[in-house]
């Protein structure tokens, strides 16, 4: 093992050409302080803590396609995914189309530690959320949010919108910018994994994306290792791109080359531009790897004095160094 422990995390991959030097600067601050948030978890010993954490941090923190920074849906609305797995158990828990929690993935745990399900979707997910004591908060649609939300279905109405299944990578590569994840190993060789998202701007509503679906947005298992994807949930969910990964683990590859070989099999069904991932193997090693301009991610290792950030390819190194193949 290369170190005791160790996390790595993602602030979703896409288009990051497209967005200001300043706006990549406070997503890489970000993502910095929630790998500080979550390895102060990981210290105390358990990756599934330290990944929920990392995800709540970046649903609370607005620069994210998730919880308070959610996207909205054809209706102008915020419809929420997200799920986490313990790799020590394999129990799961998922919840899907949620429009009034603060922290989609704080639910998802109680639904994998106080419920005999999986996965639970739309008002029923909600009232159980209020069952289970949580606060029901409505996510505020920001006037950047209609923003956003008008300049998308500007292009809807000239046509260059749609849903069908082999065009959303030219059709919303522009808009998928920032599900977030988070992969850990703790010091007791546990592995854990989730993932949370708003999916993206001028999706239908009611439609559920690869991040709360087990072995398609997350998955985790000791003997196998860990997965977190972002990109365009469709392709994803129809390679099931972490239990793919993970099955790469299972044989011996590392961590680095099995997010490799999955975002291969991606680019090859789907093409450029459709998503990224982020991995860890039984051995502790981390590996990422993205087929977009870019992927927002940072790793903290129990060999590291600070957390490592990159987003562009000719950045990776910054973290490659950390990161044995
Ligand atoms: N990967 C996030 C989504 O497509 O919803």
């Amino acid at each position: 093992m290369t170190h005791k422990y160790g996390i790595i995390l993602h602030g979703g991959a896409g288009r990051y050409r497209l967005f200001t030097k300043e706006f990549i600067e406070k997503r890489k601050q970000e993502l910095k302080k929630a790998a500080l948030y979550s390895f102060d978890e990981l210290k105390k010993g358990s990756a599934l803590d330290a990944v929920e954490a990392a995800v709540e941090y970046m649903e609370d923190s607005g620069l994210f396609n998730a919880g308070k920074g959610s996207s909205l849906t054809i209706t102008k609305e915020v419809e929420m995914d997200a799920g986490i797995m313990d790799g020590k158990t394999l129990r799961c828990g998922a919840v899907a189309c949620v429009k009034s929690i603060k922290n989609p993935i704080k639910l998802a745990r109680l639904v994998l530690e106080k419920t005999d399900h999986i996965f639970l979707a739309g008002p029923g997910a909600e009232k159980v959320a209020e069952i289970l004591g949580m606060k029901r908060e409505p996510i505020v649609v920001t006037s950047e949010k209609i923003r956003k939300f008008e300049k998308a279905f500007r292009l809807w109405l000239k046509g260059k919108w749609g849903t069908h299944l082999f065009r959303l990578k030219t059709i919303y590569r522009d808009f998928i910018e920032g599900t977030v994840g988070a992969v850990a190993i703790d010091k007791y060789r546990n592995i854990a994994a989730a993932t949370s998202t708003g999916g993206y701007s001028l999706k239908l509503p009611g439609r559920i994306g690869d991040t709360p679906l087990v072995g398609c947005g997350f998955y985790a298992d000791n003997s196998a290792g860990g997965a977190s994807a972002t990109g365009i949930g469709e392709y994803l969910t129809l390679i099931f791109a972490c239990k793919t990964a993970c099955d790469f683990m299972r044989q011996g590859v590392s961590a680095m080359k099995a997010a490799e070989a999955t975002i291969d099999i991606l680019t090859r069904r789907f093409g450029l531009h459709t998503g990224g991932i982020i991995t860890v193997d039984p051995m502790g090693r981390l590996g990422f790897a993205y087929n977009t301009q870019g992927m927002s991610k940072s790793i903290m290792t129990s060999g590291m004095s600070e957390p490592a950030v990159a987003v562009f390819p000719e950045e990776d190194h910054i973290m490659l160094k950390f990161i044995k193949k």
